[in-house]
């Protein structure tokens, strides 16, 4: 296989990435996107704001964009993100606990009967729990108003819209073995003992100087998948350049083929020109489209050639 999704293919996984609906106009973007990738996640566009800006009007057109465009080429399609924090427009935050339960539950039933069938995995919660060593629950309008037994109220609602959807619950420095992924883990633990429904979990993997890649990523993806979960690297960029930022991809996609839940590795983007990271370089393809030795390492640890 000469392509990312096609090696991926070949182990029995996608290789994805984000996909921003106004870059979908660029010849060298989507020529890209189409011969290396074979699953989409859009980058915004599927996020509260972008969905539903007043409540209970919807705006899907960006999304079907990116969604009909992965259809016509045969890929997947990740939903990001039905219940998060962040990029929730104000009203949201200004309801009383009843309509914030309706208004919750109204979103992931509209969203997901939108696309009901064509997703294959949708990240029901993003971000929930607090950086740092206490393990708590991040402030938050669900979190403060709701309480705890939000995030199952979440995956129940899911489940119902949207049956053929795998569902999971998405975060960023989880992905090692510290007090965050621990709680998570302990809440994936739970819902699976109590039979609510979830049935993978993301991990975004924003790398840095600052936030390696974990000496236990392999490990801890692994205590989750024997959970019975799937696991899935959902945002991977990894700061550098070079044989360094190569040696970090490998080990990544190296952790990812040992598990064998490990169902496919989504990249936060296409090329280092449109990454979030300002000015970084975190991605496999340079601001021309060229492949980085990043781009050879995945491939090559993929078993491509
Ligand atoms: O679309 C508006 C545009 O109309 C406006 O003129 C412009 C001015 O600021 O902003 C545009 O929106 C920006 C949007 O990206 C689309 O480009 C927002 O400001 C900007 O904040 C937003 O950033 C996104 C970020 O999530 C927001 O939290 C990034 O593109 C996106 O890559 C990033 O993705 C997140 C994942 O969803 C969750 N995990 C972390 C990851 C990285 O932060």
């Amino acid at each position: 296989a000469s392509t990312l999704g096609d090696a991926a293919a070949e182990r029995g996984r996608y290789f994805g990435t984000a996909v921003a609906a106004n870059h979908l106009g660029e010849a060298d973007y989507v020529g890209t996107l189409n011969r290396e990738f074979n699953s989409a996640t859009p980058e915004n566009e599927m996020k509260w704001d972008a969905l539903e800006p007043q409540r209970g009007q919807f705006t899907f057109g960006n999304a079907d964009r990116i969604v009909d465009h992965a259809q016509a080429q045969g890929m997947d399609v990740r939903g990001h993100t039905l219940v998060w924090h962040s990029q929730l427009p104000g009203w949201v935050g200004s309801l009383g606990t009843n309509d914030l339960r309706a208004a919750m539950n109204n979103h992931i039933t509209t969203v997901m009967g939108h696309w009901r069938g064509e997703i294959h995995s949708w990240d029901v919660v993003n971000e929930a729990f607090q950086d740092g060593n206490s393990g708590a629950r991040r402030s938050s309008p669900f979190q403060d108003r709701l309480g705890n037994g939000y995030i199952e109220e979440a995956f129940r609602t899911a489940r119902a819209a949207d049956p053929n959807a795998k569902l999971c619950y998405n975060d960023y420095n989880t992905d090692g073995i510290n007090a965050k992924s621990n709680a998570v883990y302990n809440m994936v633990a739970d819902f699976k003992q109590r039979g609510v429904p979830i049935d993978c979990v993301g991990f975004q993997s924003h790398f840095n100087a600052q936030s390696p890649v974990p000496a236990d990523f392999q490990q801890n993806l692994q205590r989750f998948a024997a959970l019975g979960v799937d696991v899935q690297i959902t945002e991977l960029d990894i700061e550098g350049s070079g044989t360094a930022q190569a040696n970090n991809y490998r080990t990544v996609v190296n952790a990812c083929l040992a598990v064998s839940r490990c169902t496919g590795i989504t990249v936060w983007g296409v090329t280092d020109k449109y990454s979030w990271r300002s000015g970084g370089t975190p991605l496999l393809f340079d601001g021309n489209y060229n492949k980085k030795p990043a781009y050879d390492a995945v491939l090559a640890a993929l078993g491509g050639t």
